[in-house]
């Protein structure tokens, strides 16, 4: 299976140990860990995450490189949906993001979570994808909207935020035929 992939301006490629470091120069800023469940990932956590992430089949995270320099990680984690036995498995996908807002609002987030979209659809057979998203992260909920996602839940106070308290949580989905068919009609760009 593919392990890089390419778009206009970045290149997403697995994330190495001596990445870590890089990561974790933005992954910790304020304005990124407002928005994260896991706020507390030291270096450590990391590298064990990622080395796992490696020998993970259904694990398909990258980092996302500009001109060498990492500038973020996309996450693509594929398991089962919910069903009742015969439901074939591995199909559906959830996606995550991250980014250094030293380089936010060039559409480096949104062109980088497309590439994945296409990777999912159309290189792992992924039928439907999956993101979520505290409501009030503004910047996650217009890049899901801008890649053509489907508001699907509107959870009341069903999120825990520790400066907030409990506060709203929105759950995206995309079927690979909507995709398929908002790509072709250019409706979404690839
Ligand atoms: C969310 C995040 C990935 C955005 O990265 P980015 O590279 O700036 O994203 P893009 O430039 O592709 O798109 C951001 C969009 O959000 C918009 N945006 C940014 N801040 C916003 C705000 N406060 N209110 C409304 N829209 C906002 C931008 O204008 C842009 O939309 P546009 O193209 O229509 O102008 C990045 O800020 C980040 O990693 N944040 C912290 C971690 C996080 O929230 N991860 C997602 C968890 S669900």
């Amino acid at each position: 299976m593919e392990r890089t992939l390419r778009t206009e301006r970045l290149v997403l490629r697995p994330v190495r140990d001596e990445d870590v470091d890089r990561i974790m120069e933005y992954r910790t800023r304020p304005e990124v860990t407002r928005w994260l469940l896991r706020k507390d990932a030291d270096a450590e956590f990391l590298r064990q995450w990622w080395r796992s992430v490696a020998d993970d089949p259904d694990n398909h995270s990258m980092a996302v490189t500009l001109d060498g320099l990492v500038i973020g990680t996309v996450s693509l984690e594929v398991h089962d949906g919910m069903g009742q036995p015969g439901m074939p498995p591995r199909t559906e996908a959830e996606i995550g993001y991250i980014f250094d807002p030293a380089h936010g609002g060039r559409g480096y987030a949104t062109e980088a979570v497309l590439a994945m979209i296409a990777h999912a659809f159309d290189r792992l057979g992924v039928r439907r994808l999956t993101a979520g998203c505290y409501a009030d992260n503004h910047a996650s909920v217009r890049i899901l909207e801008k890649v053509g996602m489907r508001r699907e839940q509107h959870g009341v106070e069903d999120s825990w935020h520790d400066e907030l308290g409990w506060v709203d949580g929105y759950t995206y989905g995309l079927l690979a035929a909507e995709w398929r068919e908002a790509t072709s009609s250019g409706r979404v760009l690839r």
